[in-house]
C-alpha cells in the first residue's frame, strides 16, 4: 500500500508502529472553577508596549521587576506596579513570586498536530518517508473515539506542563479526533483552535475523506465548536498534495461561508514536496496557487513551515495579510530548512511561532526559543530574548487573529499566565548569577530551560500547574 508518492515512486509502506506503552501522567490540576477572590501575582512582569521584530526592541518589550498581575473571573482585571496593585486590592490573594522568577502570558504554540504525540522524535526520516513511516499509521490509531480522548488529554497534560496554555492543532480526519480535542481544552478551561484535517487522495485505506464527507463534517465541527467558549475551528487541508482540486475547492468554499474561522495547512516545507506539488499542479504557478486558485488565501489563513518561498508567494502572503508559522525544532529535526524570519518580518508579514509537535522534536516552547534563536543564528540575525519571548506569546496569538484575548499580560485579556523560574537548574542558575542584566538572565532559561522552568500555568485565572 503507497501512501504517498514522489513522481511516482513510492515512499514508505503500510507499517505499523508497535503499540505504544502508556505514559501516565499525573496531572497537577486545581479548582476548574473561576475564583470570586481576585488573585494577585506578584514579581518580575513581562510587558509589550510594541512589536519587538518591527520596534527597538527594549523599548518594545520591557520586564517590570516589582510588578503585578490582578486577575479576576478568568480575565486580567490590572497590571501595574506591586506596590500599587496591593494597596488597591487588599482583598485580593497574593501569590508572591521572587527576583528569579518571570510572570509571563502563557505560550501560544501555532501550530501542532496533537495525534503526533506518540511518534515524537522518530529516527531518521524527511518529510514524506516521516509522514508515510510514522505519522499516517499513527494517525490510523486516532479512528478509535477512546484513544483519540487519551490521546488529547495526554497531549495537554503534557503541554501545559511546559508552560503553553493555547495550541493551534491538526486533527486527524477523523471528526471524533476534532472532538476529543475540544472537549479536552475545555475541561482545561482552555482556549484552542484546532481543525479535522482533509485529506482525499495519497493517504492510506482509513485515513482518507471525500470531498463531500470533508466539507460536511467541517461544517458539522464548525457549528458545534466555532465560538463556543474559548474554542475557534480552523479549516484544515493537511497540504496541497493529499486533497484534489475538488477538495480544495470545497474547503474554499466553506471558509467564505465562515469567514470568521482560520485556514491553516503546510506550505513550502521541503524542496521534494515542492517538486511533487508541481507536478500534482502542473497548472499553479507555485505551491500557494494551488490554496490561492481555491479559495484558501486570505488573511485568516495560516501556513507552517513556509521555508522555500518564491518571490511571488512572498508578495501574495504579505498582499493578503496571511501569517506564517515558524516550526525551528521541526525544520532542523525533519531537515526541511531555515526559516527567513527577518525577511519575512521586514515584509510586515505575520510570524508565529510553533513545535509542530511531533516533527518538531520538543513540547516546549522554551526549547522551540532555542530553535530558532539557532535558525537565526545561521542566517546571520539572531534574535533577541525579548523577541524570542514575543514571538512565543503575542506574535503567535496575532498569527491566529486571538491577540485581543490571548498572548499578553494586558487588561482585559484572558488571565493565561506562565510563571517561569529563571534558575530551575544548577546550569541555568549560575548562569542566572552570573548575568549582567535580566535579558541575559532570561535568555539562559530561553536556551537551556525545560518544564523544570515551569513554575505556574494560570489558565483563565485559575492555577493549572
Ligand atoms: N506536511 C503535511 N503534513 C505534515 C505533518 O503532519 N507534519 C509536517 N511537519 N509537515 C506536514
Ligand atoms: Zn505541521
Amino acid at each position: 500500500m503507497v501512501f504517498l508518492t514522489i513522481g511516482g515512486a513510492a515512499w514508505g509502506g503500510n507499517r505499523l508502529v508497535p503499540s505504544q506503552s502508556v505514559l501516565f501522567l499525573s496531572a497537577r490540576f486545581h479548582s476548574v472553577a473561576h475564583m470570586k477572590t481576585p488573585s494577585l501575582l506578584i514579581g518580575p512582569t513581562l510587558r509589550y508596549r510594541e512589536n519587538p521584530m518591527l520596534h527597538p526592541v527594549t523599548d518594545a518589550v520591557w520586564i517590570d521587576t516589582a510588578g503585578g498581575v490582578l486577575m479576576a473571573e478568568g480575565t486580567i482585571a490590572a497590571v501595574g506596579t506591586a506596590d500599587t496593585l496591593r494597596a488597591a486590592h487588599p482583598d485580593a490573594r497574593v501569590t508572591q513570586y521572587g527576583a528569579d522568577h518571570l510572570i509571563a502570558p502563557g505560550f501560544v504554540d501555532a501550530h501542532v498536530h496533537y495525534p503526533q504525540t506518540a511518534i515524537i522524535a522518530s529516527w531518521g526520516k524527511r518529510l514524506i518517508d516521516w509522514l508515510n513511516d510514522y505519522t499516517f499509521p499513527e494517525e490510523t490509531r486516532l479512528e478509535d473515539p477512546a484513544y483519540a480522548a487519551k490521546i488529547a488529554a495526554r497531549y495537554l497534560d503534557l503541554t501545559l506542563a511546559h508552560g503553553t496554555t493555547t495550541v493551534a492543532s491538526y486533527c486527524t480526519i477523523h471528526p471524533h479526533s476534532a472532538d476529543a480535542l475540544f472537549d479536552a481544552a475545555a475541561k482545561r478551561g482552555q482556549r484552542i483552535v484546532a481543525g479535522k484535517t482533509c485529506m482525499d487522495r495519497n493517504a492510506p485505506d482509513g485515513l482518507a475523506d471525500t470531498v463531500q464527507s470533508a466539507y460536511d463534517d467541517s461544517k458539522a465541527l464548525i457549528d458545534r465548536w466555532h465560538g463556543k467558549g474559548r474554542a475557534s475551528y480552523a479549516i484544515t487541508p493537511r497540504f496541497s498534495p493529499t486533497s484534489t482540486r475538488e477538495q480544495l475547492s470545497a474547503l474554499g468554499a466553506l471558509w467564505s461561508a465562515h469567514p470568521t474561522c482560520l485556514m491553516q495547512t503546510h506550505l513550502s516545507e521541503q524542496t521534494d514536496e515542492i517538486a511533487w506539488v508541481a507536478s500534482l499542479y502542473p497548472e499553479a504557478r507555485d505551491y500557494l496557487d494551488t490554496y490561492e486558485t481555491h479559495g484558501l488565501l486570505g488573511a485568516r489563513g495560516v501556513f507552517g513551515h513556509a521555508i522555500h518561498l518564491e518571490p511571488r508567494e512572498v508578495d501574495r502572503i504579505a498582499e493578503s495579510g496571511a501569517a506564517l508559522v515558524h516550526c525551528p525544532t521541526s525544520n532542523t529535526f525533519i531537515g526541511s530548512g531555515l526559516f527567513d524570519m527577518a525577511g519575512l518580518v521586514a515584509r510586515n508579514i505575520s510570524v508565529g511561532l510553533a513545535t509542530d509537535t511531533g516533527g518538531g522534536s520538543s513540547f516546549s516552547m522554551l526549547r522551540t526559543m532555542a530553535a530558532a534563536y539557532e535558525i537565526g543564528q545561521l542566517r546571520g540575525t539572531p534574535l533577541h530574548a525579548a523577541q524570542l519571548m514575543w514571538l512565543a506569546t503575542a506574535g503567535s496569538a496575532r498569527s491566529l487573529h486571538l491577540d485581543d484575548k490571548i498572548g499578553s499580560l494586558a487588561e482585559d485579556l484572558e488571565a493565561d499566565v506562565s510563571v517561569l523560574n529563571l534558575s530551575s537548574t544548577p546550569a541555568i542558575a549560575q548562569r542566572f548569577e552570573n548575568a549582567n542584566d535580566i535579558w541575559e538572565a532570561l535568555f539562559a532559561t530561553l536556551m537551556m530551560g525545560d518544564d523544570r522552568a515551569i513554575a505556574d500555568v494560570w489558565v483563565a485565572g485559575a492555577r493549572r500547574v
